[in-house]
Parts: structure tokens; sequence; C-alpha cells
């Protein structure tokens, strides 16, 4: 990220002493749209507590349910490297302390954008904290930073919905330009995370770097169909589009029952279902609620009599984002 330093006012008299952010977990890709598209969702999601300290420097106070997976070295730790970044930016390192407390209500590595809720919590706090100087579209390159630490790729499709809330279309990355989509009421996500744990950086190792003309024919067009039945509220053409001819047939191999968890969402009214992010997270996506729910208990049924455990989760797409609480 370039140095330069960015000249905003800070009222040091209305800096607050502590804030606490949830940020919402996310679902990246959208099935089809690999690295470009991604939605919020309302639970499962981070939580950063943020005190304000009279010592300069961001430190890491505590770090729950990661099981000390997470590194308390501020300088390793994704969510206070990004807050030490925002800091530096603001060229407010010297003068201001915090120190964060991270709360993680979602597993790592489970293809939910967990690093992503994380950063964006801390990121969103240290600037609630400050009095907001910087708004939500200026936040999100720290982010995108944040997730390159986290995974080695800076892609944007789990920051962007995680900071901005709703869907969002990564439309280019150099510059990065990020579009608001609608979101049509009734569409709902069943979530189901087999405890298997896929990190983001070896299923995206995984992946051809040269596709067929023919296979990106495909699936341009399902972007495009998927991104007009949004602009529709056409959920026949949202399920038409949702397919993914690129990226799933690799990644699908590292999923256990994927394709008879697939099965299970079409039978049960899906109007689509594939791989949450990176793995190992499926969704299934709907129409409304019930469907989802019945899909998820169904798809979970089906790991339990298979002996693999999971979590699920039921969600309508969450327009809000980041929140203080
Ligand atoms: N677009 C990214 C990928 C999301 O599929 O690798 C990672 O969660």
């Amino acid at each position: 990220m370039e140095q330069n330093k960015t000249q905003k006012k800070i009222d040091f008299d209305k800096i607050l002493d502590q804030v606490r952010v949830f940020a919402p977990a996310t679902v990246a890709n959208m099935i089809c749209g690999f690295d470009i598209l991604g939605f919020a969702v309302d639970s499962p999601g981070d939580e950063v507590c943020m005190y304000r300290s009279a010592e300069p420097g961001v430190r890491i106070r505590s770090i729950q349910g990661d099981d000390g997976r997470l590194p308390l070295d501020p300088d390793k730790n994704t969510v206070s490297a990004c807050v030490k970044m925002l800091l530096e930016k603001l060229d407010l390192q010297d003068d201001i302390g915090v120190e964060i407390e991270l709360i993680k209500h979602m597993p790592i590595g489970s293809g939910l954008g967990s690093s992503s809720a994380s950063t964006v919590a801390g990121l969103f706090a240290i600037n609630a904290l400050l009095g907001n100087p910087l708004d939500r579209e200026e936040l999100l390159p720290f982010c995108v930073e944040g997730e390159r630490l986290a995974c080695g790729h800076g892609h944007a499709d789990n920051v962007a919905p995680a900071l901005l809330g709703g869907i969002t279309l990564i439309r280019g990355y150099e510059p990065l330009d990020v579009i608001k989509l609608p979101v049509p009421q009734d569409l709902y996500a069943g979530i189901v995370f087999p405890q298997v744990d896929v990190p983001t950086r070896d299923a995206r190792q995984l992946i051809k770097a040269k596709v067929l003309l023919k296979d990106a024919v495909t699936q341009w067009g399902n972007i495009a169909g998927l991104i007009a039945g949004l602009f529709q509220s056409d959920y026949d053409l949202i399920s038409r589009s949702m397919h993914d001819v690129l990226i799933e047939p690799t990644r699908a191999i590292l999923i256990p029952q994927f394709y008879e968890m697939k099965q299970i969402a079409m039978d049960n009214g899906a109007l689509s279902f594939g791989i949450s992010g990176s793995g190992p997270s499926v969704v299934a996506i709907t129409k409304g609620q019930e469907i989802a729910q019945v899909v998820a208990d169904k798809i979970q049924e089906h790991l339990v009599a298979n002996g693999i455990d999971s979590f699920k989760y039921v969600s309508s797409v969450n327009v809000e984002g980041p929140r203080v609480l």
C-alpha cells in the first residue's frame, strides 16, 4: 500500500475511550463470480472491542474463540496490523494507543470470510474510536491489505460485502472499483460448514491458471445473468445463472460429500448450491427462509449420517455490514 499520509482533521477531545464493533461473515464468489462477487450474512460474525490507551501503539489484549490459532503479535495479527496501517496513514502512530480484544464467533478456514470479518471489525472500530475520519470506501484498501496478509492474496470479495453490506461486485482491482448490487427481498442462504479445514491459501493454489474459452464464455454469461436477475428480482434467472464451471470442479474434491449435498439442496427447492468462498462451507441460495432452513437441516442430517460434524447458519443478506454495538 502506498505510504502517503492522509490529512484528516481529528478532534482529539472527541476520541472515544472504547468501542465494540460487530462485522459479518460473507459468502464470497456467490458461486459463479470468483473473486468479484460476494454478500454479507446476518450471522455469524466477529467482534472487536477496542480500548484507547495512554501509551501509543497497537496491542492485542486477548483473542477468544480461535483455539489459540491466531497470533497475538500485533505485527502478525491481521486486525492489529491493519489498525497500525491506518494510524500510520493518518500520521497518528505516535499520538494514539489502542488495545484490542478480538472475539471470534466463527470457525477459521471455513470459507465464511473469517479473517475479513475480524479485519473489517478492527478497522471499523478504530475509525469509530477516532470519530469516523474515513468513510467506508476509504477503509476498503486497508481491509484488502488485511486479506493479503491473511492468505497471501488481496482479493476483495469478502472484505467488500463485510464492510459495505449487501451484495457487492468488484468491477475491477486496478484501481479497486466496487459496485453495490440490489438485494432481492426473499433471497436467503442456507450455509453448512463441514468441519474440515481448507485454508484459502491452499484452495487458491489448486485452481488452474488457464481456462478454456468455452468455459469462460459460460461463466461470464452466468455472471451477467445473475446480475440481471438481482436487478429484476428474477429468481428463475438467478437460479439459471448461479453455476460455476471454472472453480467448483477443482475445489469440490476438498469438500467431503459435496455432490451429495448439492443433490439434497436441489431436490429440496434451492435455487442454487455451491462452495462458499474457498470452502469447505457450502451454500444453498434459496427463495425464502423456510427452504434455506430445510436444506441446511437435511444437509446436516446427511453429514451426521456420514460421521462428519458441521455447523449450519440460515440468513438473509445483511445489508447493513458492520455496526457499533
Ligand atoms: N474469492 C476467494 C477465493 C474467496 O475463492 O479464493 C476466499 O474466501
